[in-house]
């Protein structure tokens, strides 16, 4: 080929990058600075696999306040506690992506409603009714009684006579998914052998399809002429949302039919069930909130307590000061109760540090100004925008703020609900967490249980300097690298291990 024919390629490649910056310029404004974004993919293929890391170190070198482009949408970074008030005060609404759009039938449940009229309405629900103090407390036996289910197998596991060291992670999961199922759908979708019932198996094979086609367009939903040239397989949404709905309306009719017979109970079924004409909710909300339940409850707990388990046996200073704390309030003759969390500052203060230092979602879940709202003036005077939380572990942490040492709370009283800025793993404003307490719970639940009831320590020939702390790749952090441990028995009697089952549902 000639010079003369390359000329309009090469023009092309130069005027392509400068009408797209002067287009963004004029629809956004001045944005905060960034890395370098490449046209149409913008940073996609920079960032690296562990998101929140890769944040981190670029904050380092854009400041406190960044845009990454994700494909042809930019976003907003942040990563100090005012910058972070911004955010959560201003921005409340959702970017959806196509699955986050479909699943959640265009914002029609909670956690993907932008913020308005019928925002409002279902987290009053969710405030007033689902997560109202008296339905927790009389809905509390059941995290107690699948905490005792997971000391049981734990027991099990140690004291068989190959006993090998152990993955916490299988049992913690166990513990948060019978919480959640029994919380959510009123059941607990385990046979007697402790295997799943058939409706547990579609119950988890619902959720597994679900991840799996949210993971399947990432690059695509990102880029604007990939998503007008419509390559989602629209077929398989429909038949993913079909077979939820046959599984959610099933337990509907059950539960129908055990309202008549027996009255209400406590669960969320049931109370949707009571309450849905007086909140004016239509189907699709029903299930999209029962369902939003089951994807904010299963793996958020178990995510922080894995980690603060990786950190009680690399700070064996720690466990000790907690067991002791434990010997002394409790003693050995009788198990833990949740009611005993308030007398137990120690304890408090370890889940505390471990949600500080390990948040599931440290990146948040995305929040985006209203397109009727402004976004805040450091961020961009036009564009309605996503906006990212980076290391939620530095913020207003003045000394060692990556180490993990409880005592920061007790020398300080700092709330991790969403009053403080300083601490922001359940988000905080509008937006926050409506499960924290629950969330919070559950994990002083399983920590005390698993450190009054056995001493941790790490596989014979493995050092702490050996465990891999790294997260996995994700919106939410699970260790990289699951972890292994030893467990042994602390308290004498071996009755305390038993499970004595309890049948609220
Ligand atoms: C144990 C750990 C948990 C952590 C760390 C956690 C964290 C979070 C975070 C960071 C958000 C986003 C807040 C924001 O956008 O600003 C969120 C939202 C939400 N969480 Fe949790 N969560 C936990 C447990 C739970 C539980 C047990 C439930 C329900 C049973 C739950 C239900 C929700 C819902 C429905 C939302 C959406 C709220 C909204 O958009 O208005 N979470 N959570």
């Amino acid at each position: 080929m000639d010079t003369p024919a390359l000329l309009p390629l090469a023009l092309a490649l130069v005027a392509i990058p400068i009408t797209i910056f002067l287009f963004n310029r004029i629809r956004l404004g001045r944005l905060s600075p960034g890395p370098r974004a490449w046209p149409v993919v913008g940073n996609l293929f920079d960032i690296t696999l562990v998101r929140c890391r890769c944040f981190m170190e670029w904050a380092g070198k854009y400041g406190p306040i960044m845009t990454v482009w994700l494909g042809t949408s930019p976003t907003i970074v942040v990563s100090t506690s005012e910058l972070a008030r911004e955010v959560f005060k201003n921005l409340a609404d959702r970017p959806r992506n196509h699955s986050a759009e479909r699943s959640s039938r265009g914002g029609t449940d909670l956690i993907w409603a932008d913020y308005g009229p019928h925002y409002v309405k279902v987290r009053k629900l969710c405030n007033l009714e689902l997560f109202a103090p008296r339905r927790m407390e009389a809905l509390r036996p059941i995290s107690e009684d699948e905490v005792n289910a997971m000391v049981e197998s734990i027991y099990r596991a140690v004291t068989a006579p190959e006993g090998k060291p152990i993955g916490v992670r299988k049992h913690l999961s166990m513990v948060a998914f019978n919480n959640i199922t029994r919380l959510t759908f009123g059941k607990r979708f385990i046979v007697a052998a402790g295997e799943l019932d058939e409706q547990g198996c579609e119950l988890k094979a619902i959720v597994k399809a679900g991840i799996k086609i949210g993971a399947s367009l990432p690059i695509a939903e990102h880029i604007l002429v990939l998503r007008w040239l419509n390559l989602v397989d629209e077929e398989l949404y429909n038949a993913h949302s079909a077979r939820r709905d046959r599984f959610t309306r099933r337990i509907m009719d059950e539960h129908a039919r055990e309202l008549e017979r027996h009255g209400a109970k406590q669960h969320f079924v049931n109370a949707l069930f009571t309450l849905r004409d007086q909140y004016d909710l239509s189907d699709d909300t029903v299930i999209g909130l029962l369902w939003d339940m089951i994807a904010a409850g299963s793996d958020t707990a178990v995510i922080t307590a894995e980690w603060a388990m990786a950190e009680l046996v690399r700070n064996p200073r720690v466990q000790m000061k907690a067991q002791e704390e434990l010997d002394r309030v409790i003693g050995r003759g009788r198990v833990m109760l949740e009611a005993d969390i308030p007398n137990l500052p120690y304890l408090q203060a370890v889940v505390k540090e471990s949600f500080r230092l390990h948040p599931p979602t440290p990146l948040m879940l995305p929040h985006k100004a209203s397109a009727a709202s402004r976004s805040p003036a450091t961020m961009s005077p036009r564009a309605p925008m996503s906006s990212s939380m980076t290391r939620p572990q530095c913020l207003g942490q003045p000394t060692a703020p990556l180490e993990y040492r409880p005592e920061r709370f007790l020398e300080e009283s700092i709330d991790i609900k969403g009053s403080d800025y300083r601490v922001v793993p359940f988000g905080a404003g509008r937006r926050v967490c409506p499960g924290a307490q629950l969330g919070i719970s559950l994990v002083a639940s399983m920590i005390g249980h698993l450190l009054h009831q056995f001493t941790w320590a790490l596989p014979d020939g493995t050092w702490p300097e050996d465990l891999d702390m790294m997260e996995s790749p994700g919106l939410v952090t699970f260790m990289a690298t699951p972890l292994q441990v030893v467990a042994m028995p602390r308290l004498d009697k071996e009755e305390l291990f038993k499970r004595v089952p309890v049948d609220l549902s």
